[in-house]
């Protein structure tokens, strides 16, 4: 059976929504947990596919892994296996932050490339050169990267762009290297500050975190850890969005509002009212949002996952909005299922101009990935008549409960299985 969204447009959001865990976390904090033998524990993991996953990869390189509820338990043994099964990593490109952690430990990782990706192109060429630096050769032979390396050592690392894998695996290479490690233009996302915060409980020594230079100096063992995720930082802002987008008011309690400072302050622009809490914040929408534009980079940067945001919010804003994609060369692919929606936009290479429109109309539309599915999802929030959306396994992917806390906000959303249409 497939599922599809059926969503009728009108509502205003109004309430509170929790959010728990931040999926581009909690899968790089599982890989981390091979770097010491033991059990660690990681709390606040989202319900989401991609845990499972994830679990399975550990499990295929020896771990025992038990994913209950939120809650992840790791057991890593003495000598973890250094090959990565094909079928589990096929699944889950985040699975290839396991490379770093394992050359590590073993000396040795085989990890099957993770393959290509709706929204762009994903080279590895970064992880590489970092690896190698720190004194591993690594190869593609028959559709897998083995890396291997007879011993670790500190060394000062370039990156020619701040990439957030990249610059996760050099890290779980270099807390286990002899000697110092300097990598620049690292990427500083609150997920990497997460993940240097979980290594220093384990007993990595890494000053600079939250930095774009990180330096490690290299331990010669780690112990395992407890740990608890962050709260997700898309998640939370593609409620704010929703709510902007609708002329609600949401509270979006469990995300650190200074991870969402630029978004927020956009959101401001386009006319939403902000209150700041410790761990939570409130989007009052009184009127219709005016265009206001954005531009994707790395972090503090405005995030390319949340571009797609960006665009269902100029669709409906008053005015013209710019929308400027730095960071995936395809991810404007979506735009096209927007337009079906009524959209008036148009890209040219990696702008998008949207006029935006007074009232979207509904259209049955195809989700292309995580990020674009929950575009189209609030696009359909503000659309007449009742948007399908398809292949809504990719937003499932990323957004745990979806259905059910847009209904708690007052939406009119639900999950329909039927036979599948194409
Ligand atoms: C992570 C996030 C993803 C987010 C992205 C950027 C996870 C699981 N995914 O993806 O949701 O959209 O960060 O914030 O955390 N690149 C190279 N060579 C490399 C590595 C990357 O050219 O070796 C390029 C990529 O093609 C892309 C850019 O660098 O154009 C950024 O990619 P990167 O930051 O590495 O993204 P991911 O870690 O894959």
């Amino acid at each position: 059976m497939a599922e599809h969204f059926a969503v009728r447009g009108g509502a205003r959001l109004m309430g509170a929504v929790d959010v728990v865990g931040a999926k581009n976390s909690v899968l790089k904090l599982m890989a981390a947990a091979l770097l010491a033998e033991g059990t660690t524990t990681i709390t606040n993991c989202p319900e989401i596919l991609d845990v499972p996953l994830m679990a399975d990869v550990l499990r295929s390189l020896g771990c025992t892994v038990e994913v209950d509820h939120d809650t992840v338990t790791i057991d890593v043994p003495a000598e973890p296996g250094a090959q990565a099964d094909y079928r589990s990593v096929s699944r889950l490109r985040a699975s290839v932050c396991v490379l770093g952690p394992l050359v590590a430990r073993c000396r040795r990782a085989v990890v099957p490339l993770p393959g290509g990706d709706a929204i762009g192109s994903r080279p590895l060429d970064m992880h590489q050169a970092g690896l190698r630096k720190l004194g591993a050769t690594t190869e593609i032979e028959h559709g897998r990267v083995v890396a291997q390396a007879d011993e670790l050592r500190g060394a000062q690392i370039w990156l020619d762009f701040p990439s957030v894998g990249a610059t996760e695996n050099i890290l779980m290479a270099a807390v286990l290297a002899d000697g110092t490690t300097v990598i620049d233009n690292a990427a500083r996302e609150p997920e990497i500050v997460d993940l240097c915060t979980m290594l220093q409980q384990m007993g990595a020594k890494i000053d600079g975190v939250g930095s774009s230079t990180l330096t490690v100096h290299g331990v010669s063992g780690l112990q395992p850890t407890r740990h608890r995720v962050i709260g997700d930082r898309i998640v939370g802002a593609t409620w704010a969005f929703a709510a902007a987008m609708t002329r609600g008011q949401v509270t979006v309690r469990g995300v650190d509002p200074h991870h969402l400072d630029l978004v927020l302050d956009k959101l401001r622009t386009a006319g939403a009212d902000i209150a700041i809490g410790t761990d939570e914040f409130t989007v009052t929408m009184e009127g219709r949002p005016c265009a206001v534009d954005f531009v994707t980079l790395p972090y503090p940067g405005f995030a390319t996952d949340l571009q797609p945001m960006a665009i269902a919010l100029s669709a409906v804003a008053e005015g013209t909005s710019m929308i400027t994609e730095n960071v995936f060369e395809a991810r404007f692919r979506f735009v096209e299922e927007m337009m079906r929606l009524g959209a008036d936009a148009r890209t040219d290479g990696h702008h998008a101009v949207v006029r935006g429109v007074e009232q979207l109309s509904s259209a049955p539309v195809w989700a292309s990935d995580i990020r674009a599915g929950a575009g189209l999802v609030l696009a359909g929030l503000c659309a007449d008549g009742e948007t399908e959306v398809w292949d809504v396994e990719h937003i499932d992917r990323g957004y745990p409960r979806f259905v059910e806390n847009l209904c708690a906000l007052g939406a009119d959303i639900e999950r329909v299985s039927t036979e599948p249409q194409r």
